[in-house]
């Protein structure tokens, strides 16, 4: 274990960020990871050089820097396609962020896929993201959102998952990891019954994708979707997967350049996939430097070191977080990544956080995006540790003597 933690300690050289001091004068502990992650030194020397030596804009440029430019841009397409073991680059799309993704989908699927009274299976831990754009589609179309509930250690209730599929069962959409208990949902097996009853299905991967690797073909997903920013990439950018032939039938998300094959007054043609889902001037510089992201994380860090260490760190954060008296800590079930939500009766979490911070820690309390996660576990919020294999034992060592200093102080 100490071989892992050296290691880690190592790789902190790496991230500028995390050097910085809070304003109090403690070190920085930065535990909310499942709310963006640091960038490390080749990621930001990717944008820097991106934009100092080969800034243009893409596809439509014959000269030199727009050729290079859209040579790294689909180069980062590929980088993708192979993290994520896709078929193919065509399969993937950038967009914003995770949200913007399932948002491209149910706008997609509104209009090639879902009938009034059609349903839609989730999973009591979705974030909001995958929840409000069905809302929005059901404002048109009146389709059901049916979440199967967890189990009380946060684990999915398989028995009653299954139990939810119904002849009307238009679409299987879960998180691969809730943001907010860190818990794994069993994608390969949800996937496989999704595939066998031909209902697409599409996989949530904010949380997961920095955590685990993914391969979307063993999934049996039709769709997946990831941020850059929490894969220790920029923000503005993220990915979605689409298995070949959703990008043909679903239409585009949005018109306008870069997107088309022939626009006339009266109608326009509208490029392949992936071309035909990326209107405008995309997010170039951070496409390029995700694609750094991911060979830093998959290259140099590496996802043995990932999965060993953050194991440990997350069995590590359980040990000294029970030790607090009082708290509730949500979530234990097995597998989980390294993400912590916990409660005390006696502290409301923002008073919670607010002195964490005062420590130097940066952790985040509230609803995490999932208030009707939050209904079904009886609290108003939580406080949450989510953590990254750049943190350190003696980091959660901190954290577990502050919340015993906040305890001990409200009780
Ligand atoms: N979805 C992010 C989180 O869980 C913002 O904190």
């Amino acid at each position: 274990m100490k071989d892992l933690v050296q290691r880690a300690e190592r790789l902190r050289a790496d991230f500028p960020l995390l050097h910085q001091r809070h304003p109090s004068g403690s070190p920085l502990i930065y535990l909310d990871n499942a709310a963006t992650t640091h960038k490390p030194r080749a990621v930001l020397q990717t944008l820097e050089r991106f934009y100092t030596t080969t800034n243009a804009n893409i596809h439509r440029g014959l000269h030199w820097l727009s050729q290079e430019a859209t040579r790294l841009y689909e180069e980062a397409r590929e980088v993708v396609a192979q993290f994520l073991q896709a078929a193919s680059p065509q399969e993937i799309v950038f967009v914003k962020g995770t949200t913007e993704g399932i948002n491209l989908i149910a706008h997609g699927l509104r209009q090639v896929h879902f009938q009034p009274g059609d349903e839609l299976l989730l999973t009591a831990a979705e974030h909001h993201a995958n929840i409000v754009p069905w809302h929005l589609i059901a404002r048109d179309i009146p389709v059901r959102l049916r979440p199967a509930p967890l189990r009380s250690d946060g684990g999915l209730d398989w028995e009653a998952f299954q139990q939810q599929i119904t002849p009307r069962t238009r679409l299987i959409a879960i998180t691969a990891m809730s943001n907010a208990l860190g818990t794994e949902m069993p994608v390969s097996a949800i996937g496989a019954l999704a595939r066998q009853r031909d209902i697409p299905f599409l996989v949530d991967a904010a949380q997961f994708a920095p955590h685990k690797p993914i391969n979307v073909q063993e999934w049996c997903a039709d769709f997946v979707v990831f941020s850059g920013h929490k894969l220790y990439g920029p923000t503005g950018i993220g990915v979605v997967y689409m298995r070949h032939p959703w990008g043909e039938t679903l239409p585009p998300y949005q018109g306008g350049g870069d997107m088309i094959v022939e626009v006339r007054w009266d109608s326009s043609t509208y490029a392949k996939p992936p071309q035909k889902f990326e209107a405008g001037t995309p997010p170039i510089a951070e496409a390029i430097a995700l694609a750094e992201s991911i060979r830093y994380l998959t290259q140099k860090v590496g996802w043995d070191f990932i999965q060993a260490y953050e194991q440990y760190l997350t069995d590590y954060a359980q040990a000294r977080i029970e030790e607090v008296p009082g708290l509730q800590l949500f979530g234990t079930a097995r597998p989980k990544g390294a993400i912590w939500s916990f409660y005390s009766e006696a502290v409301h979490p923002h008073d919670m956080a607010t002195f964490l911070d005062q420590a130097g820690i940066a952790a985040r309390a509230g609803h995490h995006c999932a208030q009707p996660l939050m209904e079904a576990l009886q609290v108003p919020a939580t406080t949450r540790a989510s953590l990254a294999f750049y943190n350190l034992p003696s980091e959660i060592d901190s954290l577990a003597q502050s919340l015993h200093q906040i305890v001990h102080f409200f009780v």
